[in-house]
C-alpha cells in the first residue's frame, strides 16, 4: 500500500509501542502547547493496547519509521477513531508529504476499512487536538456529518474565597463517591434527551450508554485522571435522585477539565450549575490548578452563555463528526 511518498500504510497491530513512541513524543507537545494538556498518561494507555497488538488502525511508516498513525476502538456496532496523528519535519518531508496529508492518507484507510464493516452501523470521531477544518472536507466527503466545538479555558487567579453554597431546603451538594456511577447515568440520559451532544455522542441517548461513557472517565482515564475531591453531585434529599452532577479530572500539574456538568431539566435556571462550576473551580484551585478547561458544542448555546458569564473564553476549536449507516427496510 506505498503512497506516492514512499510512505507505508501498514496495520497499526503490527507494530510494538516502542515504535511509536517519537510519534507520541512528538503529539505530546502539540497537546501542551494547544491544550496545556499532559499527554503522557493517554499515550501510556495507547503504549499498553499497542504492545497486547490490540489497537485496530494504521501506521504511516517511512524508511521503518513510524511517523503517524491512526486508530479506533469498537463498541458493540460503533467505531470511535480515537485519534488520527502524523509528525512534522521529517528529514525528507515534501510539500506531498505534509504531516496533515500524511494524517489524511490514514483516516482515508481507516473510514475505507470501516465503511465497508457491514457490522459497524455508526461511526464518530473528535479530533480534539486538530483545529476545526483540518480534516472537514474527508469526513464530509464521505458522508459524515459536522458539528463545531470550542474548547474553553478559565484562569483561576483570584478565586480565592469559598463559592456561596445556597440550595433550597430539599437538596444537598457532596463530593463524589464511588456508588454514584449508576445514579449519574440516569441523569445525564435525562438531561441529555433531545440535545445537540447526543446526536454527536449516541451514549448519551441511554443510561447503558451514559454508565459506559462514566466508567471510561471515573475508572479508566479516559479524559484525563479523574478527581473526585472535585466531582460533586447535588441530591434530592428524599427521593435521593440525581438533581446536577459536575465531573472534574486533572490534565497536568497546572489545568484541570470538566468533563461532564449537567443539571435535570427540571432544576434548571436556578443557579444550580453555575454554583456547581464554582465547587469545582475551588476545588481545582485547592490542588494548586491554575486553570481549568472544558469542550462544548457550539450549538449548545445555554452552555455556552454559562461558561462565558463564569469567566471561561474559547482558545481552540475542533470537529465532532458522525456518520451513520442507513439499513434498508
Ligand atoms: C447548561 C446547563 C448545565 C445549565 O444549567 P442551569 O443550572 O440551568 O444553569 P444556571 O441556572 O446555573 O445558569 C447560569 C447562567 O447560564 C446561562 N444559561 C443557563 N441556561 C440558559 C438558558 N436556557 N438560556 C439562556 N441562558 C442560559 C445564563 O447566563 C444563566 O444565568 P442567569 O440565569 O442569571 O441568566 C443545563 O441547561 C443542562 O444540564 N443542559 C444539558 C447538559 C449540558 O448541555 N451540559 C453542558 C455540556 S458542555
Amino acid at each position: 500500500m506505498a503512497t506516492s511518498t514512499s510512505i507505508e500504510i501498514l496495520d497499526l497491530r503490527h507494530f510494538p509501542a516502542a515504535m511509536l513512541r517519537p510519534v507520541l513524543e512528538s503529539e505530546g507537545e502539540i497537546w501542551k502547547q494547544r491544550l496545556h494538556w499532559d499527554y503522557r498518561t493517554s499515550a501510556r494507555l495507547l503504549m499498553q493496547y499497542l504492545d497486547n497488538h490490540m489497537l485496530p488502525g494504521y501506521a504511516a511508516v517511512l524508511a521503518e519509521q513510524v511517523i503517524g498513525y491512526v486508530f479506533c476502538v469498537y463498541e458493540e456496532t460503533k467505531a470511535v477513531i480515537g485519534d488520527a496523528f502524523a509528525m512534522c519535519g521529517q528529514p525528507d518531508s515534501s510539500p506531498a508529504s505534509s504531516a496533515h496529508e500524511i494524517e489524511e492518507e490514514l483516516l482515508k484507510h481507516l473510514l475505507e476499512l470501516l465503511l465497508n464493516s457491514p457490522q459497524v452501523d455508526r461511526i464518530e470521531s473528535q479530533l480534539l487536538v486538530h483545529p476545526s477544518g483540518s480534516h472537514t472536507a474527508l469526513f464530509r466527503k464521505a458522508g459524515f456529518e459536522i458539528y463545531r466545538r470550542l474548547f474553553m479555558v478559565q484562569r483561576l487567579e483570584g478565586l480565592w474565597s469559598p463559592p456561596l453554597v445556597d440550595l433550597p431546603v430539599e437538596l444537598e451538594i457532596r463530593p463524589w463517591r464511588d456508588e454514584d456511577l449508576a445514579p449519574t447515568a440516569r441523569l445525564i440520559s435525562e438531561a441529555y434527551r433531545g440535545h445537540p451532544d447526543s446526536l454527536i455522542n449516541d451514549q448519551y441517548r441511554s443510561v447503558h450508554g451514559s454508565m459506559r461513557f462514566l466508567n471510561n472517565i471515573v475508572r479508566y482515564a479516559g479524559c484525563g485522571t479523574f478527581s473526585a475531591p472535585v466531582s460533586h453531585v447535588i441530591v434530592h434529599r428524599s427521593s435521593r435522585e440525581f438533581v446536577a452532577v459536575v465531573l472534574g479530572s486533572r490534565v497536568s500539574p497546572e489545568s484541570g477539565h470538566i468533563t461532564q456538568v449537567c443539571v435535570h431539566p427540571e432544576y434548571r435556571r436556578r443557579g444550580l450549575a453555575r454554583m456547581m462550576l464554582s465547587v469545582a473551580a475551588f476545588c481545582f484551585m485547592r490542588q494548586g490548578a491554575t486553570e481549568i478547561s472544558l469542550t462544548v458544542t457550539e450549538a449548545n448555546a445555554q452552555a455556552i452563555d454559562l461558561y462565558q458569564a463564569e469567566g471561561y473564553s474559547c482558545s481552540h476549536s475542533f470537529d465532532a463528526a458522525v456518520w451513520q449507516r442507513n439499513r434498508v427496510g
